[in-house]
């Protein structure tokens, strides 16, 4: 492989030539204490970090930092620092989701407008993970994703706790009275112990495993506990390698390909990962260009036995899986699924598996004991969802999978929060639960309401799943009989707006199909007499939001910002 030389370093335009511009950018650099041969004549490396006071699940990015320049230091390069939005999943409102985007372009203007030839992404809670390197992608430097890793397990009276799911099952709980106040607080103080990412297979873990399996990560990077000493070592790795990776001039634009995708198309499956992949693995190749399709989740998921017994679909949690081998055992195990020959930041997938296991076979399951033989995902289509919707499966009661019953539609949160604790509600076990103005421009922003809570007065009587249909989305950690993602959104008119309240729907998960009983005729109709909620989006940010956002089944990037094709470098005056 050709080497670059330090003269094509993108960061020589600032530092070397002799002009009066230079000397400026010299100078300064001596202005924050650094000698000239501590940045010149070496590769610059930018340290996108998504710390902040309100990052729960990154607070030891810090710590992070300083490994990560160790090893940058180490390798003869310069890194710098760049802090970006840290986009808290618990705290961003309304949904972290109306941020992804923001992050995304902050990384790709941050990396074109500062001295550096690569970066190493550090991500991990939720949208951070697609949001760096949706960026990176764009912009197209040399980079390598630093995965913030899991947090501890969680406890409360001797029980082993997962981060999202368990709250949802004990919260219903509460709310039939099996569990005490007492208990509950309890929890709280139990649930979330360290510093790292939600520690089951929810949103953060399925999209660092994905950036792992594009390519983008050191092998077996997005497994390791954020608290493990080997999570420090690998950050001191990534700082390492990303100076080689200038060197080689190894780019996004030469790691992600149709084989990285349909890999990680694979690995989603076997994680049974969290439904939100299909949105962000969506917008990722197409910032690089790579063909995919919804329907791409459903063929692989036909192919692709679930085998990785993680909470919200099985029984383990993240730390259970690192100690068992974790994604490249789980890889070994579907070696002959996967392109091995496909690129990575450290050579192939292929390389990356030398040597893996799996030292624990409930954990990661042989092929022939898996959790689901296949069908982690399914893609449903029909009269109220012409461009799709998803459903998992596995996480749902099985006999919601093919079922019958009368919508019961609520326009707005608000709306349906009253209604599900209202113990009059006319509501049985079968009727199908309708949220809609809950999609990318509805919700703003596709907020997670799309696991809508079971009415108090079926929980009273037991029943803790239902059919849940919603162009919403859901947390990665949630589970149970919810459609989700239906496009085009009711705030578009999508058809989901004709539904009302008694009228018959019927899902069929089998054939892939939903459908309203209601005739074509009538359906288009009421959408035409359908008046969405106001929507006050007057400036700023949200403004350009809604102009621009897409629609789910096409990831929720802008129009403007997909693909990375013609991005001119700056000027430098
Ligand atoms: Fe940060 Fe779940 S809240 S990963
Ligand atoms: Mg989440």
């Amino acid at each position: 492989m050709a080497r670059k030389t330090l003269e094509e370093l993108r960061s020589q335009r600032w530092f070397g030539p002799k002009d009066l511009r230079s000397f400026g950018h010299r100078s300064r650099m001596m202005q924050m204490g650094y000698a000239l041969d501590d940045f010149m004549a070496k590769p610059v490396i930018g340290i996108i970090n998504t710390w902040s006071d309100l990052a729960q699940c990154h607070t030891h990015f810090p710590q992070r930092v300083e490994d990560i320049k160790r090893g940058i230091w180490q390798a003869g390069a310069f890194p710098v620092e760049l802090p970006a939005l840290s986009l808290s999943e618990q705290y961003v409102k309304p949904t972290s989701m109306l941020y992804r985007n923001l992050l995304a372009l902050e990384v790709e203007e941050l990396l074109r407008s500062h001295p550096v030839d690569g970066a190493v992404l550090m991500g991990g809670c939720d949208k951070t993970t697609p949001g760096t390197i949706m960026g990176g992608i764009s912009m197209d430097l040399p980079m390598i994703f630093m995965p913030a890793g899991p947090m501890m397990r969680g406890h409360f009276g001797g029980k082993i706790l997962g981060s999202g799911s368990d709250v949802w099952k004990y919260y219903a709980e509460k709310e039939a009275g099996t569990i005490s106040e007492r208990q509950w607080n309890d929890m709280e103080a139990g649930i979330a112990r360290s510093a790292g990412t939600c520690m089951t297979m929810g949103t953060a873990s399925t999209m660092t495993s994905i950036a792992e399996v594009l390519g983008f990560s050191l092998p077996g990077s997005s497994s390791i506990p954020a608290g493990d000493a080997a999570h420090s070592r690998m950050a001191m790795q990534c700082g390492k390698r990303i100076v080689e990776m200038v060197w080689e001039d190894l780019k996004p634009s030469d790691i992600m390909d149709r084989r990285s995708v349909e890999n990680a198309l694979v690995i989603h499956n076997a994680l049974a990962g969290s439904t939100n992949a299909m949105v962000h693995l969506v917008a990722m190749a197409r910032r690089a260009g790579v063909p995919i399709k919804l329907t791409d989740f459903d063929d692989f998921a036909q192919k692709v036995p679930v085998i990785c017994n993680l909470r919200p679909s099985g029984e383990w949690l993240m730390e259970d899986f690192f100690i068992a081998g974790g994604i490249r055992g789980l890889m070994k195990r579907l070696e002959h699924l996967l392109h091995l020959e496909a690129r990575t930041v450290f050579g192939t997938i292929g390389e990356g598996l030398e040597g893996a296991e799996v030292y624990n076979d409930d954990v990661i399951r042989p092929l022939d004991k898996p959790i689901a033989a296949s069908g982690g995902t399914a893609i449903l289509y029909g009269n109220i969802a012409p461009h799709g919707c998803v459903i998992k499966p596995p996480a749902a009661d099985p006999r919601l999978l093919h079922h019958t019953g009368p919508a019961i539609v609520f326009d707005s949160y608000d709306e349906m929060s009253k209604a599900v604790n209202d113990m009059d509600l006319d509501v049985t076990p079968d009727h199908v639960m309708v949220l809609r103005n809950a999609g990318p421009i509805g919700g703003p922003g596709m907020p997670e309401w799309g696991m809508l809570p079971i009415p108090k007065k079926l929980l009273k009587e037991g029943v803790r799943d239902m059919l849940r249909v919603s162009d919403a989305r859901m947390s990665g950690t949630s589970y149970g009989a919810c459609i989700l993602h239906v496009s085009p959104e009711s705030a578009i008119r999508g058809p989901l707006a004709a539904v009302r309240t008694g009228d018959l729907i019927t899902v069929d998960v089998t054939k892939r199909s939903i459908h309203l009983h209601v005739e074509d005729e009538e359906i288009q109709a009421r959408v035409a007499a359908w008046t969405p909620p106001p929507r006050n989006y007057p400036r700023g940010y949200y403004k350009m939001f809604a102009q621009h956002v897409l629609q789910a089944h096409e990831g929720c990037d802008f129009d403007y910002l997909e693909g990375a094709q013609g991005i001119p470098e700056p000027e430098i005056h």
